[in-house]
């Protein structure tokens, strides 16, 4: 009998994933199969025609089969790429999402890449945000805070993989621990905001595989900011500001919460998909 190709096996698990009702099936095959492989996706388009030994094929289906229960990508090869770099995620970070990648532009459109920032990191996950500022502005140093030991062991490593480890403090704690300290020029967050009724609406991909307390702060989703808002305006050197993640819902009520603060300037700011995503907050440059 003929050898099966690659062709053949990204054909047959698109077949299966579909069927399983997963999303995005294809990409879902081709990075399985490339990961199995030991080659990056553009490699194996090169190689479709190749045939497979039963070695290979015992490599990729036991990954088709856990993709096929639900288990998103990223965990199955243990990373995924944020800002053009790749981050190790686990069981208790959160698979970082592409959309908040606009923190970091933001941040970059407002302080320029030159500029010796002290910056926090709420909830810190894989770290991605704190690793990011720290790689793209040579002279910002600052804080990381999450209350999983998991996670905070995860962005500690991707903070040494990407060699910005010297620049950060990983505090295992709650956001108003690092707040306490003050003198911060740019706070970032990215907390939980699904309310208890959306996550019971969540794909099954997300409620049986993402740690729920990363997700949910409590029952209206908006938790979270009204803890950090008040700290975080005690915790910013005038002038400095605040940039939060948000669901796409929460545009008004987070910018209230935020404004009850103190904070002016208030703008929310839409992502690539047209969703309101971040809500970004002044602190005056004179508070007199
Ligand atoms: C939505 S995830 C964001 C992770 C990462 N920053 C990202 O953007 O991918 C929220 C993170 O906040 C952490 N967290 C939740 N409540 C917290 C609290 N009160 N203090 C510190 N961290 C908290 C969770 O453990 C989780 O890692």
């Amino acid at each position: 009998m003929a050898r099966q190709t690659v062709r053949d096996i990204l054909g047959k698990s698109e077949e299966y994933l579909s069927g399983k009702g997963v999303d995005s099936p294809r990409l879902s095959a081709q990075l399985l199969a490339a990961f199995a492989l030991g080659m990056d996706r553009m490699r194996l388009f090169l190689d479709l025609d190749r045939p497979l030994g039963d070695a290979e094929l015992d490599l990729i289906r036991p990954l088709i089969a856990r993709r096929g229960r639900g288990e998103p990508v990223a965990m199955i090869v243990g990373e995924k790429e944020f800002f053009c770099r790749p981050f190790a995620v686990c069981s208790e970070t959160l698979t970082p999402r592409p959309e908040t990648e606009l923190l970091i532009e933001i941040v970059l459109e407002r302080v320029g890449r030159a500029a010796a920032i002290r910056f926090a990191d709420l909830g810190a996950g894989s770290g991605v945000l704190a690793v990011t500022v720290a790689c793209e502005l040579a002279g910002a140093a600052g804080v990381a805070v999450d209350v999983s030991p998991g996670a905070l062991a995860a962005a500690r490593a991707n903070a040494e993989r990407h060699g910005v480890a010297s620049r950060i403090e990983f505090v295992l704690g709650d956001f108003g621990d690092v707040l306490a300290g003050g003198g911060y020029d740019v706070i970032l967050t990215n907390p939980p905001y699904v309310s208890e009724a959306e996550y019971a609406g969540l794909s099954r991909e997300v409620r049986d595989f993402e740690s729920k307390s990363a997700l949910v702060p409590g029952a209206s989703g908006l938790e979270a900011y009204r803890s950090i808002a008040p700290a975080a305006y005690a915790a910013l050197s005038p002038g400095g500001f605040v940039a939060a993640e948000i669901g796409w819902t929460q545009g008004e009520a987070v910018s209230g919460i935020f404004g009850a603060a103190g904070f002016e300037s208030i703008r929310v700011r839409k992502d690539l998909a047209g969703l309101d995503r971040v809500v970004l907050a002044d602190k005056p440059a004179s508070t007199a």
